[in-house]
């Protein structure tokens, strides 16, 4: 969408995978002032978003939503002038249908009054479901009527689709919001990782540049992902340029997910918009590689290890479409260090574990292995 906003993947912190309907204000303003002290929010995390349940099951008398006042008794407007004060921006959710997913008044029919609202309140991003009834009205057209909503308001607020992949929503994403999820919501387990990693294959080329393909919010940090799984998930969804927006409790999370959550070199390759989204280019079954062309004309590359046991996996220069040079700088992103590579890039990754390099030298001779879209999604 050409707002102004995304022109690099959103980064931030969403409170439904952790919390799901428990949202308060106290939550909402201890994790901006973690954000900061963490690290987080000089690692580019910028958006602090409120997801389902914030509030009151209905209307008002003139027709506008209010904040439920057990759980944000100082109300949005102060909330979003806290979270200003810490540098940070403030995210909301409706859904555009009759109702939330949880059962709450949502947004169809009454987008400018919505957007009237939150505009007022001082949102900056918006989460827009696909729950409730729908009246007949297909996602492009319901998701279209929000997107002139926010824009009528004059203030540029992030408009970020969940319709979970229906009606093939990247074919019409990137002129109607600055992300759209790809699939159904993600879980807190290596399977439900790899399967939504699975469903990306192809998308690469609808996304660019205001409008980026979405495999849902980050589990690092939570339920049964363990260290390995967690590092594996973050290089996969940086390697295809997803939003990065955290969902554990970052006001506890451990040393190691932080460092995680932090780690600015493999940051910067979700961040490198003159690339373009990472593709796979081999698969064994178990082992796959997949890659990045990035816009400096090195190559960022994923070796994955999805089977039960540690395994080498590798690939070559030439394969990353790089072109022929003595030597190649490999850049590991986890390690931290710069080795050389006559062009083989190898590892020995553990199961259910990703090296990531950045590797450069010889140039770019294939600087994007996928079409590129054309219509109203061109980028
Ligand atoms: C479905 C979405 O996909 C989730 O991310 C979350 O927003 C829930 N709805 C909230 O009800």
């Amino acid at each position: 969408l050409d707002n102004g906003l995304a022109r690099t993947p959103q980064m931030g912190w969403n409170d439904w995978n952790s919390f799901g309907c428990n949202v308060n204000e106290n939550l909402v303003r201890q994790t901006a002032d973690v954000m900061v002290s963490s690290g987080m929010a000089a690692a580019g995390y910028t958006y602090v978003n409120i997801d389902d349940c914030w509030s009151t099951k209905s209307r008002n008398a003139a027709g506008d939503l209010v904040p439920d006042p057990a759980k944000f008794p100082s109300g949005m407007k102060a909330l979003a002038d806290y979270v200003h004060s810490k540098g940070l921006k403030l995210g909301i959710y409706s859904s555009a249908g009759t109702t939330t997913c949880a059962g709450y008044p949502a947004s169809l029919g009454y987008e400018r009054r919505d957007a009237a609202l939150w505009a007022s309140w001082g949102i900056d991003y918006l989460k827009y479901d696909n729950c409730g009834d729908h009246q007949g009205k297909n996602g492009q057209q319901r998701y279209t009527a929000m997107r002139d909503a926010l824009a009528a308001t004059g203030r540029p607020i992030l408009f970020s689709l969940c319709n979970w992949g229906q009606e093939s929503v990247w074919t019409w994403g990137m002129p109607t919001g600055n992300s759209w999820r790809t699939t159904g919501d993600i879980q807190a387990n290596w399977n439900s990782v790899m399967g939504i990693l699975d469903q990306q294959v192809g998308l690469e080329a609808y996304s660019g540049p205001g409008g980026w393909n979405d495999p849902d919010m980050l589990e690092v940090g939570n339920g049964s992902l363990t260290a390995t799984e967690a590092r594996a998930h973050f290089s996969l969804w940086s390697l295809l340029n997803a939003p990065l927006i955290a969902g554990n409790d970052i006001r506890s999370m451990s040393a190691e997910t932080r460092s995680i959550l932090t780690n600015t070199e493999v940051i910067a390759v979700d961040q490198d918009w003159g690339g373009r989204q990472g593709t796979k280019i081999s698969d064994n079954g178990n082992l796959e590689v997949w890659r990045k062309p990035m816009s400096n004309g090195s190559v960022a590359v994923v070796l994955l290890n999805r089977g039960s046991g540690t395994a080498t996996v590798s690939t070559t220069a030439s394969a990353l479409g790089l072109g022929a040079a003595a030597s190649y700088s490999v850049r590991d992103l986890w390690a931290h260090t710069t080795s050389s590579s006559s062009g083989t890039i190898s590892a020995s990754v553990p199961a259910h574990g990703a090296a990531m390099y950045v590797v450069s030298g010889g140039g770019l001779v294939t600087p994007s292995p996928t079409p590129t879209p054309t219509g109203t999604n061109a980028i």
